[in-house]
């Protein structure tokens, strides 16, 4: 039935790790279509890491996750009825507004594509946010340079797998860090020679500095901490680090490295960047990324739950390393 749909809900602030506890599902009735409003039944959302510290009572450069509301991520879906005349009933649409089977929102609040993909769910990873993260991260913050050598954490994850590929499409050198056997196996396939297995190593600037003894001229961070301090000790001087993320703090108050003042001596150029800021270069990165994967110079992995009801576990599986790839919820 169109007009009942199921959302979830936060319900109360994770201290610490998330858990199911911090979640509701809950079943809403929706009002008729107002004038200019456009009904949509999502059939693909994303989970994201950065969604944790939405989670947070805490003004940042999103505002923060209300108790008791919908959470909100970037979803993909159908226009089942639509009141305004710039959407028709079939249309892909793109919003902020998953984390909810259906629901009615201003023709505003919904974007259509600007460049076709060959299926819905690409627009939320490879060709979507986590593609792009990672292109603008290597082109426009590191300015990536052929014959140098990148250091990339949380490489077999969304963004981290995708910058792989591009960083070797650039003529660099990846020297990737991830955890575990299939992780390890997946980059492998990707074709990337040097690997560190990070649950596995005890000592992680050591394994780095072994892997790339004349040092790193980048970093594209998606993990802070030890991952930090490695790189900050392994970089060359002039090294030019990309902050994308740092997942490894984001269940914590406090998280910063121990050896910053690397940063100084070395001169480094360590930038954060938010994907968001870079909106008018999506066109051509879609472009160039369809590009890539038709010719293919990139491949792409999803982890994907099913049901609306599964996007907690999903999320939560982001902290715990159980998906390879983009983690995406399968709605409909
Ligand atoms: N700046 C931006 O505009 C922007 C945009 C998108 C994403 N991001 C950030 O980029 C990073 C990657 O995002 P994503 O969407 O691609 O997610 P993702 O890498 O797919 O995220 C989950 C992975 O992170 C790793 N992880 C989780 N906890 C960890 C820990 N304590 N230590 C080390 N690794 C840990 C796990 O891989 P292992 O099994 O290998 O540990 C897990 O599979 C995140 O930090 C995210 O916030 C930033």
């Amino acid at each position: 039935m169109e007009h009942l749909s199921r959302e979830v809900r936060l319900v109360s602030r994770p201290n610490g790790a998330s858990t199911h506890s911090n979640f509701e599902i809950a079943e809403v009735e929706l009002q008729p279509l107002g004038s200019g409003e456009v009904r949509v039944r999502n059939t693909w959302m994303s989970v994201d890491p950065y969604m944790r510290g939405r989670m947070r009572d805490y003004e940042s450069y999103l505002p923060p996750l209300q108790i008791g509301k919908a959470l909100e991520g970037a979803a993909v879906g159908e226009v089942v009825e639509s009141n305004d005349p710039g959407f028709a009933t079939g249309d892909t649409v793109l919003s902020m507004l998953g984390w909810r089977d259906v629901f009615n929102a201003p023709a505003a609040a919904l974007r259509k594509p600007e460049v076709e993909v060959s299926s819905p769910e690409m627009y939320l990873g490879v060709c979507g946010s986590t593609g792009h993260t990672a292109y603008i991260g290597l082109a426009d913050v590191i300015k990536l340079q052929p014959g140098q050598i990148i250091f990339i954490s949380g490489a077999a994850g969304a963004v981290g797998s995708i910058a792989c590929q591009i960083a070797k499409l650039m003529g660099a050198t990846v020297i990737a860090s991830a955890g575990g056997a299939e992780k390890r196996a997946y980059l492998k396939q990707l074709g990337v020679e040097k690997i560190i297995d990070y649950k596995k190593t005890e000592n992680l600037s050591q394994a780095l500095a072994e892997l790339a003894p004349s040092g790193i001229d980048a970093y594209f961070d998606n993990v802070g901490g030890d991952h930090l301090d490695a790189a900050l000790a392994s970089a060359k001087t002039f090294a030019r680090f990309a902050l994308c993320g740092m997942i490894s703090g984001y269940d914590k108050t406090v998280s910063g490295p121990s050896n910053l003042l690397m940063a100084i001596e070395k001169r480094l150029l360590l930038q954060g960047f938010f994907v968001l800021d870079h909106l008018s270069r999506r066109g051509e990165f879609i472009e160039k990324m369809n590009r890539w994967i038709r010719n293919g110079d990139v491949r792409y992995r999803e982890t994907v739950e099913v049901g609306i009801e599964r996007a907690p576990a999903a999320f939560l599986k982001l902290f715990s390393g159980e998906n390879v790839g983009k983690m995406l919820v399968k709605l409909a």
